[in-house]
């Protein structure tokens, strides 16, 4: 039998009915505060996560789903990339993913022209991976005597490290983007906020001034499934942004979504949620933070997980992201952002805060909340939830001033959120199951035998007044379309028989009550209706 892919899964009726539920409700909401759809592709380059997200983020350094889309000679055409379609043979030699390689998670076995191959897709292959691969390739080379080690990259490599390769005879493939045959590493989407801030560039959607936009849709992140964590999981999202002089970097404008995030979950009956609110800083405060933060894991970071080790040198606010519960007593002494906030960043949270009392929406402060992408800056925030459990984030975001500019775009202040509709979902099913909020059918149509086309024509002309029609079959003897009827949850079931139609009025019963009356074609529609206001 073939199964969903791990992390994926069907969402079938009823449950439907409650994402949908959430889903109009969520458009009606947005649609008070002014804010319109956007759609964006599903996949987009994996520059486009690496220079938005940035590299030391968990959901980039091992967590997307990245291939390379190749349409290069068949010397250098490289197949079956994606995990999914590793071949059999490959499978057996290895795990596809290497705990030792775990921080060069873009590197796979692969095979390509019947050899097995090492590519790495990572931007800036260390020395140590030269050599780790190198290990591998022969170990590999022993069970298999065609694996041979070859290095892809996109990135240029440095002249040193080409030298090394060449010493540990490794072949390297360097994939130039301004190659005329064209070659690009893709990436499924882990978030919804770089994509749409690349369509305000690419768009210049500046010339509108503020834009308010929102997201429905799923993203991809290969992370350990579990309740409330999925590989394919689906966001409601939502981004203000545009230039200053639109007032995208106002507090109105970040208390203006924690307002309608409040509104929303109140709406859909969530109300025991709980808003943690932090500044980040600009730019200038992260930078003193980062260098404290240096400086304090100095001494300490030997004693942290590889991770952590590494983190501590390259972007020490990432090892705020680090699980191991080990390391939270050493992570619990680092210094805490808010004591860097220059006085510019002090009054925004500060007006972002009274605002927020002045329209009643409860928070509270946590200085530890850093949130796990790079982009922030100044406000950020997580609603979370207790029924979620382990994974209690219902939402989170939080302003991103530089990010246009990091992209290549003009200045360009935004803020936005993500709400993890899955776990929005399951929170809700708590209270209400789907059954509570699916429209069963109004009635079902049950042709006697050979009256099929009178039966669609009455099923036709009833469900042009929006009644929920359900049309029987005349194979159907009567006992098994009352009880077809009646496992579709309908209301009413109206027999269509020969003399009926002759008579153009039609036997009605109310499944639940029993009682049935003859109702004139004409009268059928208003009945169906006011009846089941009355029931
Ligand atoms: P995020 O915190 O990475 O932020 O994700 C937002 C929400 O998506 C999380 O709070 C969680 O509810 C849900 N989520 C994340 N990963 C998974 C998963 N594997 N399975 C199920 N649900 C998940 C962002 O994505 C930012 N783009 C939010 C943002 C928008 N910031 C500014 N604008």
């Amino acid at each position: 039998m073939i199964k969903a892919v791990r992390g994926t899964r069907d969402l079938l009726p009823p449950d439907t009915a409650l994402w949908n539920f959430v889903e109009a409700a969520v458009r009606d909401v947005f649609r008070a505060y002014n804010f319109q759809e956007i759609r964006t592709p599903i996949f987009e380059t994996t520059e486009l996560f690496a220079r938005g997200v940035g590299e030391e983020t968990d959901i980039v350094g091992k967590e997307m789903y990245t291939w390379f889309d190749d349409q290069r000679s068949a010397e250098t055409k490289l197949e079956d990339v994606f995990l999914s379609r590793q071949p059999k043979s490959a499978k057996q030699l290895a795990p596809v993913e290497f705990p030792e390689l775990k921080y060069q998670p873009r590197t796979r076995l692969i095979r390509s022209q019947g050899k097995n191959e090492f590519v790495d897709y990572s931007s800036s292959p260390s020395p140590d991976l030269l050599h780790r691969l190198k290990e591998y390739s022969e170990i590999w080379g022993q069970i298999e005597r065609r694996a041979k080690l070859r290095l892809v990259t996109d990135r240029r490599l440095p002249e040193g490290m080409r030298r090394l390769a060449g010493v540990l005879d490794i072949a390297i493939t360097i994939l130039d983007p301004r190659d005329s045959r064209p070659s690009q590493s893709l990436t499924l989407r882990p978030e919804n906020t770089a994509g749409t801030v690349r369509a305000y560039i690419e768009h210049k959607l500046w010339d509108r001034g503020l834009n308010k936009l929102y997201y429905i849709g799923p993203q991809f992140r290969r992370e350990r499934p579990q309740k409330g964590r999925y590989r394919q999981f689906y966001q409601i999202g939502a981004e203000v942004i545009g230039p200053p002089a639109s007032g995208s970097e106002s507090p109105v404008r970040d208390a203006e979504i924690l307002e309608m995030l409040a509104t929303l979950l109140d709406r859909l009956g969530i109300t025991d949620w709980n808003l943690e609110l932090n500044s980040v800083g600009c730019p200038a405060d992260r930078a003193k933070f980062n260098e404290a933060l240096r400086k304090a894991l100095e001494p300490v970071k030997e004693k942290m997980c590889a991770d952590c080790q590494r983190r501590a040198v390259t972007n020490p606010l990432r090892v705020f992201d680090c699980k191991v519960p080990e390391d939270q007593p050493i992570i619990e002494k680092l210094p805490r952002i808010s004591q860097f906030l220059d006085a510019p960043c002090r009054e925004h949270f500060e007006a972002v805060q009274k605002i927020l009392t002045a329209v009643g929406v409860r928070f509270s402060l946590n200085d530890r909340l850093v949130r796990g992408l790079d982009y922030y800056t100044r406000t950020a925030f997580e609603f979370t939830h207790g029924a979620l459990g382990a994974q209690n984030a219902i939402l989170g975001g939080g302003r991103y001033d530089g990010l246009s500019e990091a992209l290549g775009g003009p200045a360009a202040p935004g803020i936005g959120f993500a709400i993890g509709e899955d776990r929005l979902v399951m929170s809700l099913q708590e209270k209400s199951p789907a059954e509570s909020v699916l429209r069963k059918p109004d009635v079902y149509v049950a042709p006697m035998a050979g009256m099929n086309a009178d039966a669609a024509r009455l099923a036709r002309e009833l469900r042009r007044h929006d009644l929920i029609v359900e049309l029987g079959d005349d194979a159907f003897r009567l006992k098994k379309s009352f009880e077809a009827a009646t496992k579709a949850g309908a209301k009413y079931i109206l027999i269509v028989g020969e003399n009926e139609v002759k008579a153009d009025a039609f036997a009605l019963k109310n499944l639940a009550s029993g009682e049935q009356i003859s109702v004139p074609r004409s009268d059928l529609a208003r009945k169906i209706s006011a009846r089941e206001q009355v029931d």
